[in-house]
């Protein structure tokens, strides 16, 4: 293990020059897809940090589609179809405190996506996102010019006309893992396999526009079993546990490596979606003991909340690896300002996977769904930041 990680710490102390965390993106040209420019540390100072906002109500423009009008939602999101009976959620627009970001455009995202592929790389959280650009593109490209289908890890999004694809693929931890399987992934016992990104990255590669994530599948206590040898199923395979924050961060840094190696700065962009909080504790909002996003319609206030997971030791080790990446990797920090938003997971208003119990039927706190988010909803918004990074006009 030792002689490995030393070689992961040679690559990311190498001179940093210009590289920036947050790529300031010079105006596009048509058709391309916007590359950031380097800037100096100076420049970087003006910029407008887009993730330091608030929310403000706004029912002339949101939602940004109706849930009946895009197909491709899957039911576990569907809220108003399983009886969610406020809408209120749907209707915020995040304010950034020092500038405006621009309204999603799809025309344009599907001009810059002409003849390329454009795929998220993670867990649900990043299918949901993935979902929500889906329903902003949908309505702008005709019936019989657009198809979605999975097959495995891989689910595709094409606007024919275009000859442009968005795509999602299945990968919770990047790394292999023993919840790899699209379908049968309910593993208690979670092992993910030192290095081993190649075997999902051969399916990334050529893309031109990554959009990765990951994060919930690590919180399952404090440590982390990372496989050194062997396969999973292996009685004398060789395994160390590690803390959850080493795992990820060896995670992470794999995924950096990947990066630098497969894609072209000039052609290709690349961006890093911060963890998306859950609402499991009410207390952690002043609320009741035994609470949680169940019956919640409304956010939360406090503009310093923060939750009380592992999201800030996390975010120390995203922050320490992301700033010695040598390749422009755009972060969309959206941690903070979903936290806010406890009025925005699924709750109760979803398909179930499996058939409820009279004890769960009779306490609804105990099946809510307080890690997923309802569609149209907060993710449409982490789109529209996506789509502001990436044209920063
Ligand atoms: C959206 O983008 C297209 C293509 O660049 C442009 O022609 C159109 O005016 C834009 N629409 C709005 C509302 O800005
Ligand atoms: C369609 O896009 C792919 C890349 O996604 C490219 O390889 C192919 O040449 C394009 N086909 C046409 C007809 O433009
Ligand atoms: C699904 O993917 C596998 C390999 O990844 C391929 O062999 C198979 O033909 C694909 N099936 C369909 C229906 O596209
Ligand atoms: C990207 O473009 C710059 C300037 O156009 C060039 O100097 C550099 O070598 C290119 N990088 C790659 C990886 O092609
Ligand atoms: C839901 O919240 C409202 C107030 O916001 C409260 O009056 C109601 O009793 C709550 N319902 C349940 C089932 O907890
Ligand atoms: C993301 O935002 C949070 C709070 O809004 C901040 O504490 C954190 O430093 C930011 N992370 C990065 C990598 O900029």
């Amino acid at each position: 293990m030792k002689g490995r990680l030393s070689r992961y710490h040679l690559l990311f102390i190498a001179p940093l020059v210009g590289v920036i965390l947050y790529g300031e993106d010079k105006f596009c040209i048509f058709r391309r897809i916007p590359t950031p420019s380097y800037s100096s540390t100076a420049e970087k100072k003006k910029e407008c940090d887009v993730f330091s906002g608030r929310w403000v109500r706004d029912e002339t423009t949101r939602p940004l589609y109706e849930e009946w009008e895009c197909p491709y939602i899957q039911p576990q999101l569907t809220c108003q179809e399983h009886g969610r009976p406020d809408r209120d959620y749907q209707r915020w627009r995040w304010q950034p405190h020092q500038c405006t970001i621009p309204s999603f455009n799809a025309t344009l995202m599907l001009e810059s996506l002409r003849g390329k592929r454009m795929m998220y790389v993670g867990d649900s959280l990043n299918r949901g996102q993935f979902v929500s650009m889906v329903c902003l593109l949908h309505r702008s490209i005709p019936e019989d010019s657009k198809s979605f289908e999975t097959n495995g890890s891989l689910t595709v999004f094409t606007a024919k006309d275009y000859n442009a694809t968005v795509e999602f693929y299945w990968a919770p931890f990047l790394l292999e893992s023993n919840s790899d399987d699209a379908v049968v992934h309910r593993i208690s016992d979670r092992i993910v396999r030192r290095g081993s990104i190649n075997k999902h990255g051969k399916h990334w590669k050529g893309v031109d526009i990554l959009v990765f994530n990951t994060y919930l599948w690590w919180m399952t206590g404090l440590s982390f079993n990372v496989l050194i040898r062997g396969s999973f199923e292996d009685e004398d395979k060789e395994m160390v546990k590690v803390t959850t924050e080493e795992a990820y961060g060896m995670a992470i840094k794999t995924m950096m490596r990947w990066i630098v190696k497969n894609m072209d700065p000039n052609k290709s962009r690349v961006f890093f979606t911060s963890m998306s909080p859950s609402h499991l504790k009410s207390i952690d909002w002043g609320g009741e003991v035994n609470g949680n996003c169940y019956n919640e319609t409304r956010m939360i206030e406090d503009s310093e909340y923060w939750g009380s997971d592992c999201r800030k030791s996390i975010m120390g080790v995203i922050e320490r690896v992301l700033s010695k990446s040598t390749y422009p990797i755009t972060f969309l920090n959206i941690t903070q300002l979903s936290g806010y938003r406890k009025d925005a997971h699924t709750s109760i208003y979803k398909q179930q996977w499996s058939p409820l119990t009279p004890e769960q039927l009779a306490n609804p706190v105990s099946y809510a769904d307080c890690v997923h988010w309802c569609l149209p909803g907060l993710q449409d918004t982490w789109n529209e930041l996506l789509f502001a990074k990436l044209f920063q006009f």
